[in-house]
């Protein structure tokens, strides 16, 4: 099934627009499961997802599941995406903490707690909705290149692209972790829907690449073609290399 693709105005818009689907999903299922992603892209998303929830639209009984996180940083870790979401996203809101589920970065035994995020998943009846971002190098969450379309959540290592990129948020490079647990594009791929976010002319290569380029391991993105119900939002900027044929 082609990706949807979105385009809107401005990155406002991109966060409005993807604020609107979780909203009407909450709507509709006021215990629905989400998935959601950290990076700079959702931030505005999860604004003005805290402001529906302040005039009134409850998250009381949403059950939430990150992406990834860190290996090597607890949740107090102020780069920790515990803590980002506690932060950007929860504690604005009426969600329940012990609904909201991130993997732990120092848990004992990294294979089972990768094992017991996919058991909670299931437990729950899987994901209705996951929001994604898109790395410059065609990532999802931290499925960098390489990854196959069956892997599942499991400690990765970062690629150094990845590492740079991220060490904006960090004081050296150095401090960045080297590894993550990252749920797998099998993991993603079950939810039942799926929104991309992407903004920036520096995401346009590679959403045109996820987009229109043939499913390859080395976009893990384009693995998202094979999914029945996905939706690229993107502004203008970020949609300038997707042809004209894939617009909705
Ligand atoms: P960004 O990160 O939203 O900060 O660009 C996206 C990602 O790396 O998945």
């Amino acid at each position: 099934m082609p990706i949807q693709v979105k385009i809107c105005d401005t990155p406002d818009d991109v966060a409005r627009a993807a604020a609107s689907e979780i909203a009407g999903l909450v709507r509709q299922k006021p215990d629905a499961v989400l998935g959601l992603a950290t990076g700079s892209t959702p931030v505005k998303t999860y604004a003005e997802l805290v402001r529906m929830n302040q005039e009134g639209l409850s998250f009381s009984r949403l059950t939430t599941f990150n992406l990834d996180e860190y290996w090597g940083l607890d949740g107090t870790h102020p780069q920790s995406y515990r803590f980002f979401m506690n932060h950007a996203f929860f504690a604005g809101t009426d969600i329940q903490l012990w609904n909201t589920h991130v993997p732990n970065g120092t848990a004992v035994d990294a294979d089972l707690e990768c094992e017991a995020f996919e058991t909670r998943i299931r437990a729950c009846g899987g994901v209705d909705l996951w929001l994604l971002g898109i790395g410059r190098n065609g990532h999802i969450a931290f499925n960098e290149p390489g990854s196959a379309p069956d892997s599942r959540t499991r400690l990765v290592d970062l690629t150094k692209s990845t590492i740079a990129a991220n060490s904006r948020f960090f004081e050296r490079v150095d401090d960045v972790p080297k590894q993550a647990l990252t749920a797998g594009i099998a993991t993603i791929c079950e939810a039942k829907r799926i929104i991309l976010l992407a903004t920036g002319k520096d995401k346009a290569r590679v959403v045109a690449r996820a987009v229109q380029g043939v499913p390859h391991s080395s976009c893990p993105a384009s693995f998202l073609q094979t999914h029945s119900d996905c939706t690229f939002i993107l502004d203008r900027e970020a949609a300038s290399e997707v042809s004209a044929a894939f617009n909705s």
